[in-house]
């Protein structure tokens, strides 16, 4: 098991990342509890397949459980399903002093997060990430929610959780598609961080996505050092944790765009929003050329969505798409914010981008779908 300290004072807490490590949760959580009890909040997805491997290693160390399982997918994150939780976690009369079990993707991560945070004024939980993506990111680092009518995460709190447990052989179960998916993700990191960490993953991802398990955990540790060393300088993203949003104010106006539909899962828009990212970057004169030309070549190689060509269905055109991301909850001041390079592993936070050359970019992106 590899552990990954996020150093946050008194809110400190460990990411524990190996395979199997849902057989001996039981272990892991036994020392937060104050009674051998936990409320699980499971996808239902995950639930299928997993639940009883987590709460019968629960049961070995001599908790009980009880838990409720969510439907799977993005509409979860609404204040109908906040309610249930929430009112749920009450009526299994979890305590102040109790500890609630989120286990599954980013979806039951950022709800169950959120309702810890405000039950009782605030209960620990333990993020049990099920997908490469909750693993590298959204289980890390605090940040819980839902969705309303007005866009994706306008509503939640930072609410640190109390310990982390990746279990990466769970990873074995995803499809292809949710694999990648979470990929664009870590390749995330190496792109805004570390090109000492792009190289790995240009030689080992493949063989990465094909299953290979030492290679699946060294890209989630390196990818949770990066989140955790950021998180810890800048907990509520007054400056550099916005470095995490790397590709994301292109991918968000993407999302919006396809509806929050299967047509783009966010992993993918994120890939994308990079690529884009990195041309925006070269073409602002910020970075050399091979730059994109490498993001976008290591994406394709792992049988990634590249470019807008890729985006199935109808698009905005260029205006439509910069109002979308006008929208985006990281407009500041009226300025559209984007996270550009200098180079791979050289990102950084720019506020006053040219917005003629952000159009120019998405033209000819758009162009290229013809
Ligand atoms: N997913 C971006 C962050 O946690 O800040």
């Amino acid at each position: 098991m590899d552990v990954v300290k996020v150093p946050l004072g008194a809110r400190s807490y460990e990411v524990r990342i190996g395979s199997g490590l849902l057989a001996g949760a039981g272990e892991q959580i036994r020392p937060l509890l104050r009674r051998p009890r936990v409320a699980i909040v499971a996808d239902q997805g995950v639930a299928a397949l997993h639940l009883d491997v987590l709460k019968a290693g629960l049961q070995a160390a001599g908790i009980d459980s009880v838990s409720l399982v969510l439907p799977p997918g993005e509409g979860t994150k609404s204040w109908a399903e906040f309610a249930r939780t929430t009112e749920w976690l009450l009526a299994q009369k979890v305590e102040r002093r109790d500890v609630v079990v989120a286990f599954g993707g980013g979806v039951v991560g950022d709800l169950v997060g959120f309702s810890a945070a405000v039950l009782r004024r605030g209960v620990r939980f333990v993020q049990i990430p099920t997908t490469l993506l909750a693993q590298v990111d959204s289980s890390v680092g605090g940040k819980t929610g839902i969705n309303t009518a007005q866009g994706k995460n306008l509503v939640g709190a930072f609410h640190q959780p109390a310990l982390v447990l990746a279990d990466t052989g769970v990873l074995a179960t995803l499809s292809a598609r949710d694999f990648l998916a979470g990929y664009g993700e870590v390749v995330k990191y190496g792109l805004l961080g570390d090109a000492t960490f792009f190289d790995w993953l240009e030689r080992n991802a493949p063989a990465m996505a094909a299953g290979d398990e030492v290679l699946r955990r060294y890209a989630v540790r390196r990818s949770v050092e990066m989140k955790a060393e950021i998180v810890a300088r800048d907990e509520t993203e007054e400056g550099d944790r916005a470095l995490l949003n790397l590709g994301h104010t292109f991918c968000h106006a993407l999302e919006a765009a396809t509806g929050y539909s299967d047509r783009l899962l966010h992993g993918e828009g994120v890939a994308i929003g990079c690529a884009l990212a990195f041309e925006l970057s070269h073409r602002l004169g910020l970075c050399p050329a091979e730059a994109p030309e490498r993001v976008r070549a290591h994406l394709s190689a792992m049988g990634m969505k590249v470019t807008l060509a890729d985006v199935p269905g109808d698009l905005p055109d260029a205006d439509g798409l910069l109002a979308l991301m006008a929208q985006d909850k990281k407009v500041q001041d009226g300025k559209l914010r984007f996270i550009l390079a200098r180079d791979i592993g050289e990102a950084f936070v720019a506020d006053d981008v040219d917005t003629g050359t952000v159009r120019t970019v998405l033209q000819e992106a758009l162009a290229a779908r013809a």
